[in-house]
């Protein structure tokens, strides 16, 4: 199966379709794989919608809190990160869509336009209030400087914003860009081959959508250390981690 695919791969239109499993190895858990922090600490995941965050001030400062140490914080991109790049760089891999918020990608160097963060990111701070953004350390510092539950301090009409602060990354019951989507779909209609790394695929819109492009015709292949819901509908599947998968291509595609 692995040379077929390689042969596919290179001569395809190739979306990579990447989740929390291409950041393990950068030191940034999963949500759902053996060691997920969803699988660990369910109650993660109630502070993770948007109206909890909003009604409970303790749930904001426990993420405050928890952002301080978080291993986001000073994470470092890992091998995929850097293979995905070099695949983009030479033409191989069309576009990257990512679910995750954490911006290592980006950080690899991946040029903006051959990337989509469908869930934002969290380098930013962002006010609910006014739209104000900034600097997702600039937070970190009020913080650690003991502001539990930081507030806007941009003023508006004369007095001081004062509404709640949030990453940009989306939370549950957030509405993510229409224009993100619109990209997703342009590039999954002219692909060939949809490559889905170290995602759970349980996540909507993105699992749905691949879902839906694979159905018309798209082939489909799955890198993921443990079984997905979708390994039956995968041409090319990998129980594999995606470190080694992405290296492999790279090593055996890319003249250097
Ligand atoms: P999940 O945690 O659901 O899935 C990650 C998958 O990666 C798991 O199936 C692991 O088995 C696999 N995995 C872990 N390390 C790997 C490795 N080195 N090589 C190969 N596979 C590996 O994460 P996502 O599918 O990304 O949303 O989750 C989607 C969304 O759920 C996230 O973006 C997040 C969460 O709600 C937001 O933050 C908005
Ligand atoms: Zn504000």
């Amino acid at each position: 199966m692995l040379e077929r695919f390689l042969e596919v791969f290179s001569n395809s239109k190739v979306v990579a379709v990447c989740g929390a499993g291409l950041s393990t190895a950068s030191g940034i858990p999963d949500y759902r794989g053996e060691n997920g922090v969803w699988v660990k600490d369910p109650r993660a995941l109630a502070g993770a919608h948007i109206k909890n965050y909003l009604a409970d001030v303790e749930i904001r400062k426990n993420a405050w809190r928890d952002r301080l140490s978080s291993p986001y914080r000073g994470a470092r991109p890992n091998i995929a990160h850097y293979a995905l790049d070099v695949l983009v760089q030479q033409g191989l891999l069309d576009l990257i869509v990512t679910q995750n918020v954490d911006g290592l990608q980006r950080m690899a160097g991946t040029a903006s336009k051959k990337i989509v963060e469908i869930h934002g990111n969290i380098n930013s701070s962002l006010c609910l209030s006014c739209g104000h953004t900034e600097p997702m350390e600039n937070t970190l510092i009020r913080v650690e400087e003991g502001e539990e539950d930081p507030r806007c301090l941009i003023e508006v009409d004369g007095s001081i914003c004062g509404g709640v602060i949030k990453s940009t990354a989306i939370s549950f019951g957030q509405k993510i860009d229409p224009e993100l989507i619109r990209n997703v779909q342009y590039s999954l209609e002219r692909c060939d081959l949809i490559l889905v790394l170290g995602s759970s695929l349980t996540v909507n819109p993105v699992a749905s959508i691949v879902v839906k492009w694979v159905r018309m015709g798209k082939e489909l292949g799955i890198v993921n250390l443990q079984p997905t819901r979708y390994d039956h509908l995968a041409q090319y599947l990998f129980h594999e981690d995606v470190g080694e998968i992405l290296c492999l291509l790279a090593d055996t595609l890319v003249e250097f």
